[in-house]
């Protein structure tokens, strides 16, 4: 059993991975400031969850002189492109600078390694598909510039100070626990399969189709949708092979197959049963027409293998979940 501390272990991906740690049998500590992060997301007991901010320093130095960490894995960050846009001094400040004082204060109290939670957002516009770790990295807003500087950092703190360190660059995290207990939530949402889920339910207004005019098969936005257990799966990995004493690197994750936003809305309707209620609207800005992982370097590295690489399933779990939270609410 190892010691753990989880930061932004309260949002979406952050709590499957508690889950999925406790059911490992790791002993952890959660840092979340719950300014993004659901308090009853974590739904186990036997969790001390902190709440605070990852840049306070004083916090850092109270944690990690009260308790022993075995590896740090850090979810918490700010994730919307369009608004990283309009507001970057927010995200250089949350994502960069907040992360560089964690890094600061895990060199001088001797705490490692550390799990990182980069984007596929860190390449920009892709220049060939799929993208893999060797693809040029030329973020288009300061959100996955964000995720870039501090994966800089990360190959240099390894560098001068020995941190040791994994990046994983998740493309499109979907579903929910397959047990159903916990789900994704953001608020305000704006990732595609929950918004047409809702819309399905009648709780939102029709989805609005992102643009029909892209150079895709039916003219709509490719994405590489991955399980959110299987993202919380690569984490694990990742500290194993860490702890066996392997060198500071990152890798792409993904399934390796693009779905188009129709093939998903698709993929909705047979899962509800019900076709996705929709408007067609103007591009998203920002919005690159096609991102697909090549994921060969985390299996062939790793070990890890995606389980619920089919898009039906990721809906149906993604599914299930709206279902109980209106239940719930
Ligand atoms: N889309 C719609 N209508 C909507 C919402 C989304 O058509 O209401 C489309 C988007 O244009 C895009 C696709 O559905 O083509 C997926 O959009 P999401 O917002 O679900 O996800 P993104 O691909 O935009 O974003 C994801 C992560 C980001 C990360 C980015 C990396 O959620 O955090 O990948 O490129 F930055």
């Amino acid at each position: 059993m190892s010691k753990l501390l989880v930061i932004g272990g309260a949002g979406y991906i952050g709590c499957h991975m508690v889950n999925q740690l406790l059911k490992a049998g790791h002993d952890l500590v959660v840092l979340d400031d719950l300014s993004t992060g659901f308090e009853n997301a974590i739904v186990e007991d036997d969790i001390r969850l902190v709440i605070g901010d990852v840049g306070d320093r004083r916090l850092l130095d109270s944690l990690f002189s009260d308790e022993k960490f075995d590896g740090v894995l850090h979810f918490a960050s700010l994730i919307q492109v369009g608004e990283s846009v309009v507001e970057p001094a927010r995200y250089y400040r949350s994502n960069v600078a907040k992360t560089l004082t964690l890094l600061e204060a895990m060199v001088e109290h001797d705490v490692g390694p550390l799990i990182f939670s980069s984007t596929a957002a860190v390449f920009g516009e892709p220049e060939y598909s799929p993208i893999d770790e060797a693809h040029p990295q030329v973020p288009i807003n300061p959100y996955g510039a964000s995720k870039y500087m501090v994966e800089r950092m990360l190959e240099d703190f390894d560098r001068a100070y020995g941190l040791k360190s994994v990046a994983l660059r998740y493309f499109n995290a979907a579903g929910a626990d397959p047990e159903g207990h916990i789900g994704e939530r953001h608020d305000p949402e704006t990732h595609l399969i929950p918004l047409a889920l809702h819309a399905v339910l009648g709780a939102r207004p029709p989805l609005k189709v992102f643009g029909r005019d892209y150079p895709t098969k039916d003219g709509t936005c490719i994405r590489d949708y991955i399980h959110v257990t299987d993202l919380a799966e690569a984490h694990l990995r990742a500290l194993e092979y860490l702890w066996a004493g392997n060198p500071t690197t990152r890798f792409n994750l993904g399934n390796g197959n693009g779905f188009s936003v129709q093939a998903v809305l698709d993929a909705v309707e047979r899962v509800t049963g019900q076709p996705v209620p929709y408007e067609d609207a103007p591009r998203r800005a920002g919005d690159p027409a096609n991102l697909v992982a090549d994921s060969r370097a985390a299996k062939s590295i790793l070990g890890w293998n995606p389980r619920y690489a089919d898009i039906d399933t990721i809906v149906a779990h993604a599914w299930a979940w709206e279902q109980k939270r209106v239940k719930l609410t």
